[in-house]
């Protein structure tokens, strides 16, 4: 980094320890451990790395003097390409418009840069075109997460978990820069990265767009992303960053996404603000809010979902650090507060959020916010200032009167291919943890057989968030300038010298002197990759086949080099133990050669490339994380080709599901959150509601069912249902539940029943995942079987549901029961339990194995 800017960046006082550290920093050199900024008791107040200039703030005042509330609220607009046209952003004066992940002009993942350039422009020109006295130009935002990941031939970068092993500032702000032009090229102005995310439970599905659980390195990182984005908009290949997601992204419980964070206020402001404080002093632009909610592990106060927390919003990140951008929401995020709908949501505004995310729903969400403006219940001061952020935002970035096929950039396509520096951040972003028997550097003269489903395979390089949302659905053939592992194995060793076999099953063949196996994590991106609270984080308890192909290989007796893919740290006690050297190679993109630049002796021996990586989060050494047990390797940690470290056989955890954390309870006297339960008569439903003295029938005229409370366990613990006609009665979470984990630990349904009148028709028992998805058990058989009167347990194993076609990555429903008259049974203690299917009394339903 740059001397000057780092002196620049000191002149405010909260940077300086973190600064020291950048200072001191070679570019292999992890931060030093200890180099805390001191602690801070209360949000500091900043400065940002771009002044006010007078002349803009000018300039904001009159064209928000000259605007009608619609055009003021057509600004706090974004809405997603596939649902707005030029011509709408013109008749509702939009502010934004985004592209979300897997979005493409023309729905095409093969859009051209000319095609994603050309439909800028009619946006741009649309908004030229409004009958507003000062038209003001629209915004394009896009992801951009390593790289300008969603556009077809776009190098892409090792996703961030990767660029934190790097331990490299400057490689930061060179990649951020690169990728701007690349963005700028396809006509676009604004990116929605860094996440600056500080990752303490790596079950988190978005743990690869983290750069580190160290919230120093995140700072730094996150200083170099924001200059190199930005560089203060002074060239055509710069963007608008944004800093995301605010605040607390990384801390949920278990690494929920989209959970609750329950840390204290001073792990807020010391750990998981300090990438926020450093963009902030760098000048970012625009501050992304967050789908987590957060409470106060001291003191119990809840602040809620970060959509709606003012104390947080405006209070802390507005008005004491400073921060004049403007704030953007997540994806519907809104939505999701009390009160809210995708459509309609004046507590975001309140609380701060200035432009909303609203993909779809956004010409009601625009009629609904001027009513709600019109009706008192949303300040005008509110909409004036976020309006202001706005179009202060648009000015200093240099929107105003540059067309977006006008920039320099503009239709380049080689402003997107940035092949060799993303080549040489993937040598420097593998972090070596295993190195025994002096096989590295590797003989560019020796026979390899390459193996594993990693080793030639793109979409596995690149993880979730390229081209496609979830990294899914796509082949090598999508990803035109782009090499795999493999490719690099083979230019290295020679063609004639590489046998390829994915499976391992050339192992038996022998006739080579060495085996490297590239497996590791497949695509995911956000709550898709969630490693649920009753799961391992063994990788081949997931994988089995990655544990199979290198039990196929071990046999041979050549030594096995592992090249581990995967978005964060898993527990690979079992694969370290079949192979001589590990390294843990991230997400690396789409330049699978840098591998092999590091692996292979230079020409003539001699090592090529330095391993330069080392952790950016901890290695651990157990299935079920938990805070007591130490790491196998610390965050820090990273060997280089002379080091011999022996680990010798490593001890494996066999755990197959994590019991602590093997319980999702539904109901027990009252809903437990976020579940609630709801009674329905044909399209008709209401919540049963917490009053325990209140007894109903449901619906009131010509009711199909009654409802009271009684007594199976303890008082008033259970619901008493009668059935008098056809109904339901059910447990539901509109966010759903990924139980994929629990059905692979043999959960079941569970709940204590007590049968008063035996059914004579079904009893469904059901699972749902949305409309027009789910699955149902009948249970009549099981139910009549009881005494009348007397307590069971049912146990329903989830297998039997997914069995039937239930989608178990989005359950919506984890419990309904339909029946008819006659029926009646008190329900209580409903919860999803893991192991719970494999007790002899489970129910038995699975569907009967195919006969061999
Ligand atoms: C979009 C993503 C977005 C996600 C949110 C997807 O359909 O493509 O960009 O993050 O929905 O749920
Ligand atoms: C993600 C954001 C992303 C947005 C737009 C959301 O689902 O949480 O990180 O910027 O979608 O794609």
């Amino acid at each position: 980094m740059n001397p000057i800017r780092v002196s620049l960046l000191c002149a405010s006082l909260l940077a300086c320890v973190a600064c020291a550290t950048t200072q001191g920093q070679g570019a292999a050199t992890p931060t030093a451990a200890g180099s805390r900024p001191t602690e801070l008791a209360d949000w500091p107040a900043l400065r940002s790395g771009i002044a006010r200039d007078p002349a803009i703030e000018a300039r904001v005042a009159e064209i928000l003097a000259s605007m009608t509330l619609a055009q003021k609220v057509g600004q706090m607009t974004q809405a997603e390409i596939k649902s707005i046209t030029p011509d709408e952003v013109r008749e509702y004066y939009i502010g934004s418009v985004l592209n979300g992940g897997g979005s493409w002009p023309d729905k095409s993942k093969h859009t051209s840069v000319a095609d994603w350039l050309s439909l800028s422009d009619r946006y741009h020109d649309a908004s030229m075109a409004t009958n507003a006295k000062i038209p003001v130009p629209v915004i394009w935002g896009t992801d951009a997460m390593h790289g300008h990941s969603n556009i077809y031939g776009a190098t892409l970068f090792p996703h961030n978990v990767g660029l934190g092993a790097a331990h490299d500032v400057a490689l930061i702000e060179q990649i951020a820069a690169a990728t701007a032009r690349g963005v700028r090229a396809t006509g676009i102005q604004w990116v929605f990265a860094p996440a600056v995310a500080v990752v303490k439970d790596t079950r988190w599905g978005r743990s690869y767009e983290s750069f580190s659980s160290d919230a120093a390195l995140v700072r730094d990182y996150s200083v170099a992303y924001v200059r190199g984005a930005q560089d203060r908009f002074r060239e055509d290949g710069n963007v608008v960053a944004t800093a995301k997601h605010f605040l607390g992204d990384g801390a949920t419980e278990n690494g929920k996404d989209q959970g609750l964070a329950r840390i204290t206020r001073a792990e807020m402001l010391n750990e998981h603000a300090q990438g926020y404080y450093g963009a902030i002093e760098a000048g970012v632009q625009v501050v992304m809010a967050s789908y987590n909610s957060w409470t106060d592990a001291d003191t119990g106060e809840e602040h809620g979902k970060m959509h709606g927390a003012r104390d947080l919003l405006t209070g802390a990140l507005k008005d004491k650090m400073g921060f004049d951008g403007f704030v953007v929401g997540d994806w519907n995020g809104h939505g999701q507060l009390p009160g809210c709908t995708n459509a309609s949501c004046a507590p975001a505004i309140n609380a701060g959020v200035d432009m909303i995310m609203v993909p779809d729903d956004w010409k009601a969400f625009i009629a609904n916010t001027i009513r709600q403006v019109e009706a008192g219940e949303i300040p005008q001061a509110r909409i004036d200032d976020a309006v202001t952020r706005i179009l202060r935002v648009k000015l200093r970035s240099g929107l105003f009167g540059s067309r977006p096929s006008a920039n320099r950039f503009a239709g380049d396509v080689e402003a997107l291919q940035h092949r060799d520096l993303a080549r040489r951040a993937v040598r420097e972003s593998l972090v070596l943890l295993k190195n025994e028997g002096g096989v590295l550097p590797l003989r560019r003269d020796q026979r390899v057989l390459v193996v594993g489903k990693g080793a030639d395979s793109v979409p596995l390089q690149a993880g979730g968030w390229s081209l496609t949302w979830q990294g899914t659905d796509t082949t090598n053939a999508d990803f035109p300038h782009a090499d795999t592992i493999l490719s690099g194995v083979r230019e290295a060793v020679g063609e004639a010298n590489v046998v390829f076999s994915a499976d391992g099953s050339a192992a038996a063949q022998g006739g080579f002197d060495l085996v490297l196996a590239v497996v590791g994590e497949t695509p995911y991106a956000e709550y898709n990759g969630d490693i649920a609270v009753a799961d391992t984080v063994t990788h081949s308890r997931q994988y089995p086949e990655d544990l199979a192909v290198l039990q196929r290989v071990a046999s041979a007796g050549k030594p096995v080099v592992t090249v581990f893919l995967s978005g964060r740290p898993r527990y690979t006690n079992d694969l370290m133990n079949l192979s001589q050297v590990f390294v843990a190679a991230w997400l690396p993109g789409s330049e699978g050669k840098g591998v092999a630049d590091v692996l292979f002796a230079k020409r003539g021996n001699g090592v090529a490339h330095e391993f330069r990586g080392a952790l950016g989060f901890p290695w651990p050494a157990v299935a079920c994380p938990n805070a007591q047990t130490a790491p196998l390797f610390a965050v820090g940690h990273g060997l280089r080709h002379g080091s011999d470290a022996r680990l010798g056989i490593l001890p494996v955890d066999t755990t197959a599901a994590c019991a602590e954390a093997s319980v999702l309870p539904v109901f027990k006297m009252a809903d437990i959150p976020p579940f609630t339960l709801h009674v329905a008569a044909g399209d008709a439903s209401r919540a049963v509601g917490a009053d325990l003295n209140r007894s109903f029938e449901f619906p009131t005229a010509n009711p199909a069912l009654r409802v009271q409370t009684v007594q199976v366990n303890t008082q008033q613990d259970a619901k008493q249902v009668t059935w008098l006609a056809p109904g339901r009665f059910y447990a539901a979470n509109p966010a759903r539940n990924n139980l994929i984990a629990m059905a692979r630990a043999d959960a079941a349904v569970q709940f204590d029943v007590v049968v008063h009148q035996r059914p004579k028709a079904p009893v469904l028992l059901s699972m749902g995942c949305g409309t027009g998805c789910g699955a149902d058990v009948d249970l009549a058989g099981t139910l009549s079987a009881y005494s009348v009167g007397s307590k069971h347990t049912v146990k329903v194993p989830l297998a039997c549901f997914a069995d039937r076609g239930l989608n178990l990555g989005g359950v919506e429903v984890p419990f309904s029961i339909s029946a008819s008259a006659p029926f009646s049974a008190a329900f209580t203690d409903i919860k999803v339990v893991a192991g719970a299917a494999r007790h002899a009394d489970a129910v038995a339903c699975r569907a009967a194995p195919a006969t061999p």
